[in-house]
């Protein structure tokens, strides 16, 4: 069974519309833990859009479970995790014009920055991850850099417009999981998974975790972030 990662990014979003001190994403992780999460994803973005250096600061101080901190293959951003030690870093491309996360990181095309980035992570012993799309390639690569995980972008699979489309991107994925599998690599997914989608990946043989944010999110605002916790762990656990 999958451990479920809860992304808290869009807690800190709803605050920062008025640049106030709520929603606190500090509360929402505490929440999340008691709902059942396994981990508490972030990601700090350059232009700091949603999460604030402060989250990151009192979340390493507050999280009991593991926290995983999604970060820019760029120096800044590396000197702010080898500051702050979380217990994962999950390395992400990232546009500032776009709304989220659109693809995975190309380590093909950007090995040399991306390694400068893995090898300081390692050697501080942080556990490091790759967001990469469900290729080959790109998990080859991966495994040469010598990180611990892969995680792989969900979001094709999500935003398949009908049944054939969601079966075919659900392939791709398991032959993907499989491929990582093979490397050693520990295989994570994640990006666009909601309440109805979510059940054919969580069954992927060998997926160790689930990292979920914005449905959580949404669900929250009608339900509690407890219990849309709650729910998301019980059907990541079905
Ligand atoms: N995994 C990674 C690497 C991400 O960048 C994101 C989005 O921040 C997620 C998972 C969660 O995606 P969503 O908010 O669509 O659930």
């Amino acid at each position: 069974m999958p451990k479920l990662g809860v992304n808290i990014d869009h807690v800190a979003t709803v605050r920062q519309a008025r640049r106030t001190i709520e929603p606190d994403p500090v509360w929402a992780a505490a929440l999340a833990e008691l709902g059942g999460a396994d981990g508490i994803t972030l990601h700090l973005r350059e232009d700091r859009r949603h999460i604030q250096d402060r989250d990151l600061r009192v979340l390493k101080e507050t999280v009991q479970v593991k926290m995983n901190l999604e970060l820019a293959a760029e120096a800044e951003m590396t000197q702010i995790a080898l500051d702050v030690l979380p217990d994962q870093c999950t390395l992400v491309p990232e546009k500032r014009e776009e709304v989220t996360t659109e693809g995975g990181l190309d380590v093909v095309t950007h090995y040399d920055r991306v390694k400068k980035c893995v090898d300081q992570l390692l050697a501080a012993g942080i556990e490091v991850s790759l967001f990469i799309d469900p290729d080959e390639q790109q998990i080859a690569t991966s495994k040469k850099l010598g990180v611990h995980a892969i995680e792989l972008h969900t979001g094709r699979y999500a935003d398949a417009l009908n049944e054939k489309q969601q079966a075919c991107e659900l392939k791709t994925l398991v032959a993907a999981g499989e491929a990582a599998l093979n490397e050693k690599l520990l295989l994570h997914m994640g990006h666009g998974l909601t309440y109805r989608n979510v059940i054919p990946v969580a069954n992927i043989d060998g997926v160790g975790e689930l990292n979920i944010g914005h449905s959580i999110v949404a669900r929250a605002v009608m339900v509690g972030f407890q219990q849309a916790v709650q729910e998301m762990k019980a059907l990541v656990n079905s």
